[in-house]
């Protein structure tokens, strides 16, 4: 029931326009990322968001409160159509948490600054720079993969080989009655060489609370960061994870190739007006 979304990143890739403007915050047509990857979450029966979040990030807090101001004025100018895109019904029940992460040290110390608020349970986590479009959802899929296996499972698409140093890639064993579902045996981040396949590591996982074990105490690795992807590698020499390969289509929003093409595609297929 719990989704952890790291968003204190600086989003170098993006810069100037992420100087002032939180990477999550740019608009896919009219709707921020981060609300695409947050809608994914509550639509798959997440009841609590966990921000990591960093001072930079503010707009966040703001885009998922309430706007009495604005709302009074969209009702008092006979603009109510409006007033559910700013208050959506499916986040009425919804809890937004918010932690901060003072330094931006890499994904796996945003995670692990969680912790306290993970009790004994599994959790999803998001990258909302991944826009991941399918119904149903990529966390959908990850969680129906969790339920099924019970550890840790990993969101894995198929990548061109020469694109394979770009992130993080698994190797594992088909699960025999599963056609989607790989039991890891390596992780390696952005190999330069020699990738372990062309299973690339996306956005999404459901992570047992051990994980938070393998995280402390982690030294910065590649980019001189906290990477997840060590403490999972830590993590598979004690306990079965998985990789399940999800179906829908996925666009790295973080770079601009990325954005670009996911912009044109719900242009192309879901605009109406
Ligand atoms: P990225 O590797 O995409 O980094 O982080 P970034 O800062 O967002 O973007 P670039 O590479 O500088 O352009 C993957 C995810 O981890 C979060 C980011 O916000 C993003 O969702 N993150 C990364 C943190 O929350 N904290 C960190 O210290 C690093």
């Amino acid at each position: 029931t719990k989704a952890v979304f790291p968003v204190a990143g600086l989003g170098t890739r993006f810069l100037p326009a992420t100087k002032a403007i939180p990477k999550e915050m740019l608009p896919v047509i009219d709707k921020p990322l981060i609300e695409y990857a947050v809608e994914e979450a509550v639509l798959a029966g997440i009841k609590e968001i966990i921000f990591i979040t960093s001072h930079t990030k503010r707009a966040i807090e703001d885009h998922f409160d309430q706007n009495f101001e604005l709302e009074e004025k969209l009702l008092n100018s006979g603009k109510d159509d409006y007033l559910e895109k700013i208050n959506r019904t499916i986040f009425q029940d919804v809890k937004f948490t918010y932690v901060r992460q003072k330094n931006q040290r890499g994904l796996g110390d945003a995670i692990l600054h969680a912790e306290h608020l993970i009790q004994d349970e599994a959790f999803a986590v998001l990258l909302a720079d991944d826009l991941i479009l399918n119904d149903p959802s990529c966390t959908s899929q990850l969680i129906s993969a969790f339920e099924k296996n019970h550890c840790s499972v990993i969101g894995v698409n198929e990548v061109p080989q020469e694109q394979t140093s770009k992130y993080g890639v698994i190797s594992g064993n088909k699960v025999d009655h599963e056609k989607a579902t790989f039991l890891l045996n390596d992780i390696v981040e952005k190999p330069q060489n020699n990738p372990p396949s062309n299973l690339a590591v996306v956005g999404r996982y459901v992570l047992t609370k051990s994980v938070f074990g393998y995280l402390q105490n982690l030294a910065p690795s590649v980019g001189n960061e906290v990477q997840l992807t060590d403490a999972i590698k830590l993590m598979i020499q004690d306990e079965t994870v998985v990789g399940y390969l999800y179906e829908g289509q996925k666009f790295d929003c973080g770079s601009r190739h990325g954005y670009v093409n996911a912009i044109k595609y719900l242009a192309d297929n879901l605009l109406d007006d």
